[in-house]
């Protein structure tokens, strides 16, 4: 559980671009020392100089978040650096997709690397280091609302982040009265640079296949959408106070919640169908 920021550890992936660079922002202004992970060099010098500029205590590291190695590394640098890590946001992610069918397995071993085994690393690397040093702490999980529903065409995104979504809730039960917090984030559309996410695809994935017509244009659809979407800033405002409250769910985008009900309605009718059936 974490009210007060000053002088705390945090351990951010995905902090060069969107919504981690504005969580280290938010941690940092409440007094946080910052590490930013990511695997983009430039964006995250270019971060983390931005962010020096504002007085914060910050510090990049490059890091593959699919790679464990890598995030196991991570985890030393940052101990040496900060002595100890009190939050950790496990946020890196991207997208990708098409039909069922059509995906390549190694768009499915991509996507899942960074949306869920980079998660599960991050778990399975930190979170010894956050119950040994007895501080407490909090953990917070970039899922989304395709954590909640499942939208056709986006499935290695959706299993990703539906697993996220469990990942968190087990986490919690298991941490209850304890003093690490846990947070799962699942927004909606937010201003940020994730339909260009193949321009950090490892190389060890392959390259990127060529995107057929149809897929170019959801792509084009959904960044008209991003643009409209929710500042980075102001998620991370709202991840500030659901640690402060110690809130599991984080919801940033109420208009949604009629997705969530729909689904639930459709799971509750199979559940009276199960029990008016007779043989
Ligand atoms: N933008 C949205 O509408 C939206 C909605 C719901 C959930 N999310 C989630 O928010 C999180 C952050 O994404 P964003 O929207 O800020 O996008 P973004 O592309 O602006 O930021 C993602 C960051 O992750 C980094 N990254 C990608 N692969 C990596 C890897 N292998 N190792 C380390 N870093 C890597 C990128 O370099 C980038 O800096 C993601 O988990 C995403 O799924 C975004």
């Amino acid at each position: 559980m974490m009210r007060d920021f000053r002088g705390k550890g945090a351990f951010v992936t995905g902090g060069a671009s969107g919504i981690g660079l504005a969580l280290g922002r938010a941690f940092a202004a409440a007094g946080a020392k910052v590490m930013l992970a990511d695997i983009e060099a430039g964006a995250l010098d270019r971060a983390v100089a931005d962010l020096k500029r504002t007085g914060a205590e910050v510090r990049g590291l490059v890091c593959d978040v699919s790679d464990r190695a890598a995030v196991e590394r991570a985890a030393v640098a940052t101990v040496a650096a900060f002595g100890k890590v009190h939050l950790l946001c496990n946020n890196a992610g991207v997208g990708g997709g098409g039909p069922i069918g059509e995906i390549p397995l190694a768009d499915w071993d991509w996507v899942i690397g960074v949306d869920l085994m980079a998660v599960i690393y991050g778990l399975e690397t930190f979170l010894p280091h956050l119950k040994a040093h007895g501080e407490g702490g909090h953990i917070v999980n970039t899922a989304s609302m395709a954590g909640m529903v499942s939208p056709p065409g986006m499935a290695p995104y959706n299993v990703s982040k539906h697993a996220v979504v469990s990942l968190s809730e087990t986490l919690a039960a298991e941490l209850a009265g304890s003093t690490i917090g846990v947070c799962v984030l699942c927004p909606g559309w937010v201003d940020t640079r994730i339909v260009e996410s193949a321009r950090n695809r490892p190389s060890r994935y392959g390259p990127p296949r060529e995107m057929p017509l149809a897929a170019r244009e959801r792509a084009a659809q959904v960044a008209a959408l991003l643009r409209t979407g929710m500042s980075p800033d102001e998620v991370a405002a709202r991840v500030m106070a659901a640690i402060r409250d110690n809130d599991l769910y984080v919801f940033t985008h109420p208009e949604m919640r009629g997705a969530v009900e729909d689904r639930f309605r459709r799971i509750l009718a199979a559940y009276d169908k199960a029990a008016a059936f007779r043989p």
